[in-house]
C-alpha cells in the first residue's frame, strides 16, 4: 500500500525564502535555518523532513482541539463548494446567526451579541470602537481615553498596539492612539514566585485606576482592556481578586471593562472563558483563534444587551455602527466555528483542560531548580518559565536558543517571549504526553544553560 505520510514523501522545500517577509520572527536567522512545517494530526505537526514534532504551544495558543480535526476540515470544504462568499454587509448567512447564538450561549449571561472579524487584533480595535462610540451615542462623548496595561497584548492595529504594554512592539511605531494610558502589570517575582494557579498577591495592583481616574477625570475615560491572563508576555495569571476589584472601580466610574479572551477564551483555563472562572462579567469580551481551532481566521467580540441595545435607535434603513470587514463571518470560518463548538461540547475539552490542570502545573513545577529557572507560572493548561538572560545585551538569545533546540534537537514546538518558555499546548493532551513534554523541556533549559 502507498505510504502517504509526510515522512515517506517529503514536502519540496522552497529553494528561495527571501521573498516571504515573516511576521514576529528572526527572518535572517531563520532563513539560515528553517523550521518548516508540513502536516499535523492531534498533538503533533510533521516537518518537511518527516519528523514528528510534539506540540506544546497550540500552533500559537490556537489548537485547542489538537490538529487534523477532519469534523472542521470537512466542514469548511463542504461550505467552500456550497458558499465560498457571501456579503456581510446587508447580507447575511444562517452559520454567522447560529456561530452568533452558540458563542453567546457559552458566554456568561449578559453578554449576547457578537460583532465578528477576523483576528484577535481585529477584535480588539473593535471593541475599543464599540466603546468610544457607545460613549458618543450615551451622551457622554468627553469619554475618549482608553486604558490598557502593562505587559498587555492587544495585537496589532493602532488601538492594540497602542493600548498594549509591551515595549518593543510599539516603540518603533511612532505616537499610535492620543490620549492612551496603562495600569501597572500584575507581576512581582519576589512576592509570586512559583505560584500555582492565581497568586495570593497583587489584587491592590487594580487600584491604580483610581489613580489614573483621579488624574485624568472620569468623564475622559472610556475603557480598560485587560488579559484576564496576560500571554504574550510570558503567561501572567491574574492574582486573586483582581479582576473583581478592577470590574468595581470601573464599575463606579461609569467606565466600559473589556476583557480580551483571544488566548484565554475556549478552554485554555478550563472554562468557555476566563469571565466564568474569575465570576466577573466584563462589558465586552474578544476571541479569536480558538473558535475555528485555529483552521480558518476567525475573531469576534462579544458584547452586553445594554451596549448592543444603545445603538438600535434612528430610522431603521440607517447602519447603526458603521464598522465591519469583508470577510466579517466569512462562511468558512463561521463552517470551522461551528464544527468547533461542537468538536468542545462533544468532547467536553473545557472541562478536561480543568481536571488535567493540578497535574499539568504539578508537572511544569518539576523543572524549578534547573539551570536559569527563575521563575514558574502556570495557570489552566498554560505555563511560563523565566529563563535567566545570557547577559544584559543578550535579553532574548536564551529563549531563542531554547525554542531552536526544541524543534531540532527535542521534537518539540514551544512558545517563546523573550526569555519566558511558554507551554500551552491542545486540550486534548495525555498524562503521558504531559510527562514526555516536561522531560524535553528540561533537555532544552539544560542544553541552553
Ligand atoms: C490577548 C491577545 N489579543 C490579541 C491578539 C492578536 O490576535 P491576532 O494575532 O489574531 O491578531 C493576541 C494574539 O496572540 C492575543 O494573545
Amino acid at each position: 500500500m502507498l505510504d502517504k505520510s509526510p515522512r515517506a514523501n517529503p514536502v519540496n522545500v522552497p529553494n528561495d525564502l527571501a521573498a516571504h517577509w515573516m511576521p514576529f520572527t528572526a527572518n535572517r536567522a531563520f532563513k539560515k535555518q528553517p523550521r518548516l512545517l508540513a502536516g499535523a494530526k492531534d498533538m503533533h505537526y510533521i516537518t518537511v523532513d518527516g519528523r514528528n514534532i510534539i506540540d506544546a504551544a497550540s500552533g500559537m495558543w490556537c489548537t485547542n482541539a489538537g490538529h487534523g480535526r477532519t469534523q472542521i476540515s470537512s466542514a469548511i470544504a463542504k461550505m467552500a463548494e456550497t458558499l465560498d462568499y457571501a456579503p456581510p454587509f446587508q447580507f447575511g448567512i444562517p452559520q454567522a446567526f447560529e456561530l452568533a447564538s452558540r458563542i453567546a450561549e457559552l458566554a456568561p449571561d449578559g453578554l449576547d451579541h457578537v460583532f465578528f472579524c477576523n483576528s484577535g487584533s481585529e477584535a480588539a480595535d473593535t471593541a475599543l470602537k464599540i466603546a468610544l462610540a457607545y460613549h458618543q451615542i450615551n451622551g457622554q462623548g468627553s469619554r475618549t481615553r482608553l486604558i490598557g496595561r502593562v505587559r498587555g497584548y492587544h495585537g496589532v492595529g493602532f488601538g492594540g498596539t497602542a493600548v498594549g504594554g509591551i515595549v518593543n512592539n510599539r516603540k518603533i511605531f511612532g505616537s499610535l492612539l492620543a490620549g492612551v494610558d496603562h495600569l501597572p502589570a500584575t507581576y512581582d517575582r519576589e512576592k509570586q514566585g512559583f505560584t500555582k494557579g492565581e497568586p495570593d498577591y497583587g489584587a491592590h495592583f487594580a487600584d491604580e485606576l483610581e489613580n489614573l481616574v483621579n488624574l485624568h477625570g472620569a468623564n475622559t475615560i472610556a475603557a480598560v482592556i485587560v488579559e484576564p491572563m496576560a500571554g504574550s508576555t510570558g503567561v501572567i495569571p491574574a492574582p486573586k481578586g483582581y479582576l473583581k476589584r478592577l470590574r468595581e472601580i470601573t464599575q463606579k466610574h461609569g467606565i466600559l471593562l473589556i476583557f480580551d479572551e483571544v488566548i484565554t477564551g475556549y478552554g485554555r483555563l478550563g472554562h468557555a472563558f476566563a469571565a466564568e472562572r474569575y465570576g466577573v462579567l466584563p462589558d465586552m469580551l474578544t476571541f479569536a483563534k480558538g473558535i475555528t481551532n485555529g483552521a480558518a481566521p476567525m475573531g469576534g467580540v462579544l458584547v452586553r444587551d445594554t451596549i448592543h441595545d444603545a445603538f438600535m435607535n434612528g430610522p431603521e434603513h440607517m447602519v447603526e455602527l458603521t464598522h465591519g470587514y469583508t470577510y466579517s463571518a466569512h462562511p468558512l470560518a463561521c463552517a470551522a466555528g461551528l464544527a468547533t463548538l461542537d468538536i468542545y461540547r462533544d468532547e467536553k475539552l473545557f472541562e478536561r483542560a480543568r481536571g488535567l490542570e493540578p497535574k499539568f502545573a504539578d508537572a511544569v513545577m518539576t523543572l524549578k531548580g534547573l539551570p536559569n529557572v527563575l521563575d514558574i507560572r502556570t495557570v489552566g493548561l498554560t505555563a511560563g518559565i523565566d529563563l535567566a538572560p545570557r547577559a544584559a545585551d543578550l535579553v532574548g538569545k536564551r529563549g531563542y536558543d531554547a525554542m531552536v533546540s526544541a524543534f531540532h534537537d527535542n521534537d518539540l514546538m514551544l512558545r517563546i517571549a523573550g526569555d519566558t518558555l511558554a507551554l500551552t499546548p491542545p486540550l486534548i493532551i495525555s498524562e503521558d504526553q504531559i510527562g514526555e513534554i516536561m522531560d524535553k523541556v528540561g533537555k532544552v533549559i539544560r542544553a541552553v544553560a
